[in-house]
Order: structure tokens, then sequence, then C-alpha cells
């Protein structure tokens, strides 16, 4: 009986499915979106949704605004299509390449003679002595208003400071990674960090305990990390380099081996190095992370300037931490804990967490401005206000 009922709701699901491919014409360009890995400076993935498999698909761009006159724009570049699986949806892909850097790139996406608005973008600078802005924050995952009046924060603030540049995504993008429903979900509402001009902030993409195994992380994101490398990578912006790290897989083996490697590169041609991974090492509600086994003892050695951590659904900041002690010199400050659209949950007491440091239930966004001489560390909450601030200098290493 079980197996009858079985076949017959695997039927009913394969009948509606196919039906909606046929009574449906092709939908419109869904789900725009930048995404950003190693080089934002000359590259980026434009990417979108629609359904039907067999179809052409192309991004026009050009570096002044054609409004979406295709006849008018210097570049295309075919997407790649690829079905996503177990839905009737289909991803497409542009990859751009040898972009020109700290340049406005404007964009349309056409699939099957249906295009999208005319989006924007700015590549990352090269030059050294160039002040720009990352966001960062994670967990979005189960508070789908709270999601959304987040992302409108996020578009006030790069609204109002064109130095901002893309947002760090901590992961937890979602509650279910296997769940394209809810990565549809979270790729319309992304819409609202966009300026009311149609600039896009481009993603850089952070793997979460959510996001599983799931190969729908790899389908929304391109891959972060190619194809050996499963979703840890370096992406450099002129003197910064953000290692993202992935704390769903091994900590040690090749991910650590990676880390070390990079790091003693980055030493080199980066002047500010930050780590950004989803488990906290120095957690402000759970139990640490496998990273403050495998990975803070390299964090110390190459002496690299903060961490971003995600997971917890609070707001921290740790004093400076340097092996398991508070030191002002060579500790390194560890923040964030995700809050961009998740209900908060009660801080904990630890050790790391008072005098400069601090433990919070708030909603927050965090943003590091990178100038010749200094990082600043801001926080900013929905209300606007700016709850903390703390300048970075040039550590020895
Ligand atoms: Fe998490």
């Amino acid at each position: 009986m079980k197996n009858i009922l079985i076949i017959f709701v695997t039927l009913l699901f394969s009948a509606s499915a196919f039906a909606g491919v046929n009574s449906k014409k092709i939908q419109m360009v869904q789900h725009l979106r930048v995404v950003w890995h190693e080089d934002p400076a000359h590259e980026a993935y434009i990417m979108w949704t629609t359904d039907k498999y067999k179809i052409k698909s192309y991004l026009y761009y050009d570096t002044v605004p054609r409004n979406g006159d295709l006849k008018k724009y210097r570049f295309k570049n075919n997407a790649k299509t690829k079905p996503i699986l177990y839905t009737l949806d289909v991803r497409h892909k542009a990859k751009l390449k040898k972009l020109k850097p700290d340049t406005m790139y404007y964009f349309t996406a056409v699939t099957n003679g249906k295009k999208s608005k005319e989006y924007h973008f700015k590549t990352a600078p090269v030059d050294k002595n160039k002040t720009f802005k990352i966001l960062f924050g994670g967990d979005s995952r189960s508070d789908r208003a709270q999601r959304i009046e987040m992302n409108k924060l996020m578009s006030k603030m790069f609204q109002e400071d064109p130095n901002i540049l893309a947002l760090c995504h901590g992961g937890d993008y979602i509650a279910n990674g296997l769940s394209w429903k809810q990565w549809k979900a979270w790729l319309e509402d992304h819409y609202h960090t966009a300026t009311k001009d149609g600039r896009m902030l481009p993603i850089i993409p952070t793997r979460g305990n959510h996001e599983l195994a799931s190969p729908l992380f790899n389908d929304v994101f391109a891959r972060p990390g190619g194809i050996f490398k499963r979703n840890y990578f370096r992406t450099r912006i002129a003197e910064l380099s953000i290692l993202t790290m992935n704390t769903n897989i091994s900590h040690s083996g090749a991910q650590k081996r990676w880390l070390k490697k990079t790091l003693k590169k980055a030493k080199k041609d980066s002047k500010w190095i930050v780590a950004n991974y989803h488990r906290p090492a120095w957690p402000g509600v759970k139990k640490p992370g496998r990273a403050k086994k495998h990975w803070v003892p390299l964090f110390e050695k190459y002496q690299i300037d903060m961490a971003f951590e995600s997971d917890g659904h609070v707001l921290k900041r740790t004093v400076p931490i340097y092996k398991n002690k508070e030191d002002p010199v060579k500790g390194i400050v560890y923040v964030g804990e995700g809050g961009l659209g998740v209900k908060m949950r009660g801080p904990k007491d630890r050790w790391y967490l008072r005098g400069s440091g601090y433990n919070e239930s708030k909603h927050h966004v965090m943003a590091l401005e990178v100038s010749p001489k200094q990082m600043t560390y801001t926080v900013e909450l929905p209300d606007r206000k700016i709850f903390d601030k703390m300048v970075l200098k040039r550590r020895r290493r």
C-alpha cells in the first residue's frame, strides 16, 4: 500500500511538473545577481533563472548605460545554462573576464528574446590608494520579513556610500539548503539590496551549515573556489585579502594546507588580511567550532587583521585574542555571528566577550572600510545607529 502511495504521489508530481513546462511560456529573467570569487577587479559572474532548458541566453554589457538597447552594447557573452536539480528551472551563468578595475558595468540579460531591466555594478579597484568598503553579515535564513528589512537597510547604506562594493555573506542564507523554493525567495529578496537606480550589490558567498552539502549552493553562486577547492577561496581587492573558508568540510587536510599557503602569499602581497567563515572559533552562543583548533594558530602565526564569523544569531566582538588570552598587541579580534534575517538568540557570558568585547542580541550589518593607512570596522543597526567602530592599523607580520 505504501509503495502504491509513493508511486501515485510521484506520478502526480511528474504530471503537474510536465503540465508546468508546457502550459507556460518562458518566464521572465529572474534572480539576477552578481557573484564575486577570487579576482573581482577583472572577473564577475552574472547569473539568473528562467525555465526551459534548450534556449539561447546572453548577457549584453558595456561601461556606459545603454538602457536595454541591445544593438548598442559593446560586449555580449553567451550564458551557460544548466537545469537546477529536481526543479523545472534553469540557471544561467555569464562569466565576465578581462574587466577593467574600478569601473561601472551596465548589463542586460536576455533569454529567448526576453530581456531584463538594465542593472549595473562596479568592479573592484587595484589601485592601492583607493578607499573602498565591503559589507559583512550572515544568517538570513528564517525570518523573511526581517531579511527584507535588513536588505533594505543595506540598500540605504549602499545608496548613501558609493564606496561600498559588495556583500560578503557569511552563510546560512536559507533554512534548508536543499530547498530551491527557499533559494528562490532569498534571491528575490536580494533585489532589495540594490540602489534605486539599479546598482547591484555583488555577493561574496560563504557556505553555512544550513546549506549542508547542497549542490544548490554551487548552482546559485557558481561554485566558489572551483572544482577541486570546495568553497574556500581568497578574494583580492587592492591591498585587502579576504580568506573565505568552508566550515562544513574538514578543517584540516587540504583546506588547512590551502590556508597556510594562502596566508604566506597574502603576507607578501596584501597589507590587510581578514578571514571569513560560518561556524565560529570564538562563539557568542554555541561551543567553539573546529576552526579554533585548526585555523586559529595559523591566524595568530600570520597575524591576520580580524575574523568574521556567523552562525550564533547574536552581535559579538571579542577582545584581541592570542594563545587563548587577551593580548592587545598580538591578539586577533573576532566579530559577527549573523543577524541578517533570523530571530536573535540570548547571548552567553564568555571571558573573551567582556571588557572591549561584547555580546548582544541585535540584528546588524557590518562594514569594513579599507583605506591606505587604516581599516575602519563599523556595525550598523536597523535603526541606522552606529553601534560599534574600531580602527585597525597595519600589523607587523
Ligand atoms: Fe549556522
